[in-house]
C-alpha cells in the first residue's frame, strides 16, 4: 500500500458479503459494488432461495448480465441450505467452478431466512460432505428463538450452536458472518484453524445508539442488530490488530423506502454506494488505516484460496455529500449516511 497524507492506494478488494437482489433492482445497486470491488460474495436469500447449483448458475448469468458494458466484475456463488439440501449438491457446488459455500440461516433470522435450516442436526450430512470438499460454510448467527432478547442471539448462538458445530466437524471452514459482539471476537479469537469471521461497515462505524438518534432510525436497523458501544470497540480493535481471521463483507443490503419505513419495516443497511470508502473512515478511526489494504483485498481471498486481484484502486481524502436517495425501481433507496458527508472517496489510479 502505498500512502501518502491525502490518499492510499490499495489492490482492488472483494466484498464476501452481499446482496444484490433481481430483476429491476440488481440492475440499480449492482453498479455501486462493481466501481469499487473486483469480486463479491452473492447472498442467496431471493425468494425463491438460490439452493441448487443450477439455480446459482442461472443467478450468476443474470448478474453478469445486468453489468454495466465494459465492466469487470465476478459474482463468487453461496447456496442456501435448507432442512432437505442433498448432500450430492455439494458436489454439483464444487463442479461448478463459482460456488465457494454454503449459507446457513437459522429459519426466521431474517429477511426471507423461512426457508432455512430449522435444526443444525438435519444437515449433519451436508455438512459433512462440505468438510470433505473444502467448501466454506457461511453463517448468520443468531438464534432465532423470541424470548432470548434481541442483544443476546448473536453470544446465544455460539454457545449453542456454532462451537459445538465446531468442534462436530473440526476440518469444516467456516465464515462467522457480519459479527457485531465482544462475545463473537472472543469466539473467534479463540477457536480452532478454519474459522474466520467478515465485519460491515454499519457495526464498525455505529452502535445501538444510532437507532434511536432523535427518533427510530429504520435506515439503521439491521440484522444482527446494532450492539453497544464496548461490542463496537471490540470490532474496531480486531481490525487495528490486523489479524487475517477478520475480512470485508459489507452485507449491503437494500430495500425500498416504503418497505424500510413501515410499521414492520425490514432489516438491511444499503452501503455499496460507499462500500470501501465507510471502511477507510472506520481504519482511520482505529488509526489502522495501514492495515486496511490486507482486510478488503487479501484476508478474504487467502481464506476462499482465491488469487488476489491484479487491479488497483484509490481512496482519497475528501469529503463528498451523500445523495439523500438513490434510484430503486419504482421506489427509492435511502443509502448509508443520506444527506450526509462520507470522509473519503474512490478514485481509479491515474
Ligand atoms: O439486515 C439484514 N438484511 N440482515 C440479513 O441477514 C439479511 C439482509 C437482507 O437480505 O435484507
Ligand atoms: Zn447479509
Amino acid at each position: 500500500m502505498s500512502s501518502g497524507s491525502l490518499s492510499i492506494t490499495l489492490r482492488r478488494p472483494d466484498d464476501m458479503h452481499l446482496h444484490v437482489r433481481d430483476g429491476e433492482s440488481l440492475r440499480a445497486v449492482l453498479p455501486f459494488t462493481a466501481a469499487r470491488f473486483a469480486r463479491a460474495l452473492i447472498m442467496p436469500n431471493l425468494k425463491p432461495a438460490v439452493s441448487t447449483a443450477e439455480q446459482a448458475l442461472s443467478y450468476r448469468r443474470r448478474i453478469l448480465d445486468a453489468l454495466p458494458a465494459g465492466t469487470r466484475f465476478e459474482p463468487l456463488m453461496t447456496l442456501y441450505l435448507t432442512d432437505r439440501t442433498d448432500p450430492a449438491e455439494v458436489d454439483r457446488a464444487r463442479a461448478s467452478g463459482c460456488i465457494v459455500g454454503f449459507k446457513l440461516y437459522p429459519a426466521g433470522a431474517t429477511t426471507h431466512s423461512d426457508a432455512g435450516v430449522t435444526d443444525i442436526r438435519r444437515v449433519d450430512a451436508v455438512l459433512a460432505r462440505m468438510q470433505e470438499t473444502g467448501l466454506v460454510l457461511e453463517v448468520h448467527g443468531e438464534v432465532t428463538d423470541p424470548r432470548v432478547d434481541i442483544f443476546e442471539r448473536e453470544s446465544r448462538f455460539i454457545d449453542t450452536v456454532l462451537a459445538p458445530l465446531a468442534e462436530r466437524f473440526p476440518r469444516l471452514r467456516i465464515v462467522f458472518e457480519h459479527i457485531t459482539s465482544r462475545a463473537a471476537v472472543r469466539f473467534v479469537l479463540s477457536a480452532r484453524e478454519g474459522i474466520a469471521a467478515t465485519l460491515t461497515p454499519q457495526h464498525l462505524l455505529m452502535n445501538r445508539n444510532a437507532l434511536f438518534a432523535g427518533g427510530l432510525r429504520p435506515h439503521h436497523y439491521c440484522l444482527p442488530v446494532l450492539k453497544s458501544e464496548a461490542d463496537r470497540e471490540a470490532l474496531l480493535g480486531v481490525i487495528a490488530s490486523g489479524d487475517p481471521r477478520f475480512f470485508l463483507g459489507t452485507d449491503s443490503a437494500p430495500h425500498g423506502r416504503a418497505a424500510k419505513e413501515a410499521a414492520c419495516g425490514c432489516a438491511g443497511i444499503f452501503s455499496a454506494h460507499a462500500g470501501l470508502e465507510l471502511y477507510a473512515e472506520a481504519f482511520e478511526a482505529a488509526g489502522a488505516l495501514e492495515r486496511l489494504e490486507a482486510f478488503a483485498s487479501a484476508y478474504g481471498a487467502d481464506f476462499y484460496g482465491l488469487p488476489r486481484n491484479e487491479g488497483r484502486i484509490r481512496l482519497v481524502k475528501t469529503d463528498w455529500d451523500v445523495p439523500a436517495s438513490y434510484p430503486f425501481g419504482a421506489d427509492v433507496l435511502i443509502p448509508l449516511r443520506a444527506g450526509e458527508r462520507i470522509a473519503w472517496r474512490i478514485e481509479e489510479p491515474a
